[in-house]
């Protein structure tokens, strides 16, 4: 008998049945075959919020979850973190491999030269409220780049996947800038493409007449977060953009849908949702109610926890030594106490440890992010701009998936069967 099988025995009829097992799982679409009379449509494997269903095969993002291990295209993060640029992370998920130098000069060139948007695209900004959430803003801007890029729908196109990714790309921080800049009222700047890809959006963010300067330390800090955010396997929006690109739309609607699930507390927005959640505390003496009250089920310690990290997160810890060189540069953020001391807590309490509850990458990014000049609703933008390269990477692995079709899940009905209608008057 070979031994890679699972074999099975449907107790209703008494039948057995061989199912293969390869990469550590089996097709759902095999457990079909068993049925409990011809007419039955055939087994099905029901797993609400896909807790132990692999969606596709991907060579882009490894995690250990256990040990703690994340690599983009077999790289270890903390080498990434370490030497690379935010392009070159973002070619290395792309495209497979680190580029040349001259491969670099090429994917930078293309970039700087499409990062300006359509003065439409700025006047479509003008429209959005004063105090609108700049993820809103992102979300519908780059939803509507899809109108200005028709030949964006042939995504069939390799030549077009190429030149919407280097769209997207370039034209995200810009966009991401100018939501920024509205929401102070502020003149749009544009983009300099003779400064580097992070500070010309830092450019383009906080110059005011001319007078900005790029701290080095903090422009780097902004890129080593942008590469730590870059990609995270099968997450909710890397999810949500390679269901919605399974019915072939062009990448702006599909990153549309990524950049949606993003906004959400569970999900991106944890980093603003952790603000708030110490600006609630308030002051460190207020820490242990809190943790008490947590535990009795009254909310979440936000930025604690994660699907798959159930060690700890790598990112969360590279993200600690980013906060010193930040701070060192700004002054420490007068929040950073709190946090310090509600992860001291949280982390030698039986509630959180027997949960493997540990720092996430969310707990200390809104601490920088700020610290950097930068309100709190604007942080899951930041995040939105690093996680661009993967959800374009997960975007095409999964068109060019031989098999990939259109994302449909199944569903166990349990509503009423057939009965008949009711006349108004009646009910
Ligand atoms: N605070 C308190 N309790 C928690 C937390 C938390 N942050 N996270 C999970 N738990 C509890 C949860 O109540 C449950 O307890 P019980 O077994 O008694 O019912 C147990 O831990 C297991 O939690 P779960 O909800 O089954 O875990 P999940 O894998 O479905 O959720 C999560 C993962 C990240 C959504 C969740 O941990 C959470 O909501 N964390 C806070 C929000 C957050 O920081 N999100 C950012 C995630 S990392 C970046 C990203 O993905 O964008």
């Amino acid at each position: 008998m070979p031994t890679d099988t699972l074999t099975v025995t449907d107790n209703r009829t008494g039948k057995t049945y061989e199912i293969k097992i390869s990469d550590g799982t089996i097709s759902a679409t095999d457990l079909r075959q068993i049925r409990s009379s011809p007419e039955d449509f055939g087994l099905m494997s029901y797993d609400p919020a896909f807790l132990n269903t692999a969606s596709c095969r991907s060579a882009i993002t490894f995690i250990d979850g256990d040990k703690g291990i994340l690599r983009y295209r077999g790289f270890p993060i903390e080498e990434l973190a370490e030497h690379s640029s935010f392009l070159e992370i973002a070619y290395l998920l792309c495209e497979g491999e680190l580029p040349t130098r001259s491969q670099l000069e090429v994917w930078e060139r293309d970039i700087s030269g499409h990062t300006y948007v359509h003065t439409s695209i700025s006047k479509f900004l003008d429209g959005f409220r004063y105090n609108a959430h700049p993820m809103g803003m992102l979300l519908g801007a780059v939803s509507a780049l899809s109108t200005f890029y028709p030949d964006a729908a042939h995504v069939l196109d390799r030549k077009q996947r190429y030149v919407q990714r280097i769209r997207l790309l370039a034209k995200m921080p810009t966009i991401a800038a100018f939501a920024f800049r509205h929401s102070r009222g502020l003149p749009y700047e544009y983009p300099r493409n003779d400064l580097g890809y992070v500070a010309n959006f830092a450019n383009m963010t906080f110059n005011i007449g001319g007078r900005f300067e790029p701290n080095r330390v903090l422009i780097r800090a902004l890129e080593v977060l942008l590469i730590l955010h870059a990609d995270h396997e099968q997450n909710c929006s890397t999810a949500a953009m390679r269901a919605v690109g399974s019915s072939q739309v062009d990448p702006f609607s599909a990153i549309s849908a990524a950049i949606a699930a993003l906004y959400g507390p569970l999900h991106g927005g944890a980093n603003e949702a952790v603000l708030h959640m110490l600006e609630e505390i308030g002051d460190i003496k207020n820490v242990p109610s809190f943790v008490e009250k947590l535990k009795k089920g009254h909310g979440k310690l936000m930025g604690f926890g994660h699907r798959v990290y159930k060690s700890y997160d790598p990112r969360a810890r590279l993200i600690k030594r980013v906060a010193d060189e930040v701070f060192e540069q700004t002054g420490l953020n007068p929040k950073l106490d709190i946090a310090l001391e509600l992860e001291r807590i949280a982390l030698q309490d039986e509630y959180f440890i027997s949960r493997k509850l540990y720092p996430n990458v969310d707990f200390y990014t809104g601490l920088i992010y700020q610290a950097m000049g930068y309100p709190t609703e604007f942080f899951t933008v930041l995040f939105a701009l690093g996680r661009t390269p993967g959800w374009l990477a997960q975007w095409e692995e999964m068109l060019l998936d031989p098999e990939t079709k259109i994302s449909r899940p199944r569903q166990v009905y349990i509503g009423h069967p057939t009965r008949p209608f009711v006349p108004i008057h009646r009910r």
